[in-house]
């Protein structure tokens, strides 16, 4: 079974004593629950990642960073790299986020380079996935998610894939009023592991998680979580305070006691 996932990027928001004070209060807020089945992560911006690390050190929920060079060390003016954000006490990366795309030109070849070091580095990438308004106007979406995956995996070796994070996010749905549609969401969710089954196996496919991220609140969780391929949630807005995050978290764990008492 794929263990469920609670996540949020804080963009740029939360500088350092924001951080200290989210990460106590979340603590306090998520004490009485159960997470032990569940994998939580924030990722704050990189000033204030050692900060959050030490503040959430001996609780469930680990930091990440938001972004991340290819290269450990180098003439890279404004960069960070993995060995860095380990430093800093990162256990996850964020990877392809669509503002890095959409505003700082990544490409998807760039990204398997960052997962490529991720992976060796010893971070869990995020990888995030989502098709524009106009391709899915287009009737393409599938076919972009599935190249994004596909480039993104590059030549990772099956039995590694399942440590990936795939984050499905539709950019059309990120900073929006609405969430897309729990049948839109199954049918892409659907769609992805297929991808995943015929370049890896069914075996790997069937470990490997899909979460889905785009204006996700505590209001709609419950009906994404319900959706069979959605193995977690990725937040942005909604969590950006400790309070809605704790909400989230509440969620997902309730989520996951749901799947393991139908198993
Ligand atoms: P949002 O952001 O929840 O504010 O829509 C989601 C994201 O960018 O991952």
């Amino acid at each position: 079974m794929r263990r469920l996932v609670a996540g949020t990027g804080w963009k740029m928001n939360n500088g350092i004593a924001d951080s200290i004070r989210y990460a106590e209060e979340l603590k306090a807020r998520i004490a009485s629950l159960d997470t032990s089945a569940i994998d939580i992560y924030v990722l704050p911006p990189f000033t204030s990642l050692a900060a959050a690390a030490q503040a959430l050190a001996g609780s469930p929920v680990a930091v990440g960073g938001q972004n991340m060079h290819w290269e450990d060390a180098g003439s890279w003016t404004g960069e960070i790299s993995a060995p860095m954000l380990l430093e800093a006490g990162c256990r996850y990366v964020e990877l392809a986020h669509s503002e890095r795309l959409r505003h700082f030109g990544e490409t998807y070849e760039l990204v398997r380079r960052k997962v490529d070091k991720a992976m060796s580095a010893g971070l869990t990438p995020i990888v995030c996935l989502g098709e524009s308004a106009r391709e899915k106007a287009e009737g393409r979406a599938g076919q972009v998610l599935a190249e994004q995956v596909l480039t993104s995996l590059g030549g990772q070796p099956d039995e590694r894939v399942p440590e990936i994070i795939l984050a499905y996010e539709p950019r059309w749905a990120i900073g929006a009023a609405e969430a897309a549609s729990p049948a839109y969401i199954g049918e892409r969710h659907r769609a992805l592991r297929a991808v995943l089954r015929q370049r890896c196996g069914a075996g790997i496919a069937e470990r490997t998680r899909i979460i889905y991220g785009g204006s996700v609140t505590p209001e709609n969780a419950r009906a994404i979580l319900d959706i069979e391929d959605v193995d977690g949630l990725f937040v942005g807005r909604a969590a950006w305070r400790a309070e809605g995050f704790a909400r989230i978290v509440e969620r997902v764990a309730d989520a996951a006691k749901m799947k393991t008492e139908d198993k």
